[in-house]
């Protein structure tokens, strides 16, 4: 049997799509445990109606990437692109989030990438600490399959959420925290640095320590 890397199953799925091909049954034997695991709590979950999001949803926007990566990358909630398509950061912040993982020499493919709350705030307000509350085990589910090695925090909202605790964001930069037992970085989060270009340099440092540090894990 031939096996083929992840990016390869995404163009063929891709290309069968394009072909007029609507549905693939794929024999569990074939994917790997994590990706199985994922996708049938993303198909569990996706008519979600434990707070309030769900009433505007158009999707849930579950998370995507490496099911087995060694670094998740979490956000805040989805904004209108990622409501629309159901995958997260592929806006404009999004596309500069790709680029920030470039700058580190890390394919958006490598890591896995998702956010706090799983439905659209109305407007982009910041999730409420009720809906954040509905939503963490989700989080918390797919931290314990894909078992990262490193979580990197994107804005204040995804680190008070996780670490708890209600500080400016710059002063959760710098240093380490633990989340579940994983080691987390915290940085800006893309709007942020999209409204506030300056921000960038700041940004830069946080993720050459992140960059060093992916780079010594374990394979
Ligand atoms: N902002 C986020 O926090 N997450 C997304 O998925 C998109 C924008």
């Amino acid at each position: 049997m031939t096996s083929i890397g992840l990016n390869q199953l995404k163009q063929y799925l891709e290309y069968l799509n394009l072909s007029g091909v609507e549905d693939v049954y794929i024999s569990k034997r074939q994917l790997p445990d994590p990706a199985i695991r994922l996708a049938e709590l993303e198909e569990a979950f996706r008519n979600c109606t434990k707070c309030e999001l769900h009433q505007e949803r158009d999707k849930f926007v579950y998370g995507e990437g490496n099911p087995q990566a060694r670094m998740v990358l979490i956000g805040e909630g989805p904004g209108a692109e990622e409501n629309a398509t159901g995958k997260p950061f592929i806006g404009k912040a999004g596309q500069l989030l790709t680029k920030m993982l470039q700058a580190i020499n890390i394919e958006r493919d490598d890591v896995y990438i998702t956010n706090v709350v799983k439905c659209r705030p109305p407007n982009n307000r910041n999730p409420l600490s009720s809906e954040v509350q509905s939503c963490l085990p989700y989080l918390d589910e797919q931290l314990e399959i894909i078992s990262p090695q490193l979580l990197l925090l994107l804005g204040r909202v995804a680190a008070e959420s996780l670490l708890e605790l209600d500080q400016p964001l710059k002063s959760y930069r710098g240093q380490t925290h633990e989340y579940k037992g994983i080691t987390t970085y915290v940085t800006y989060h893309p709007s942020a640095l999209l409204r506030n270009p300056a921000w960038k340099k700041f940004a830069w440092v946080d993720l050459q320590k992140v960059r060093d540090h992916y780079q010594q894990l374990d394979v």
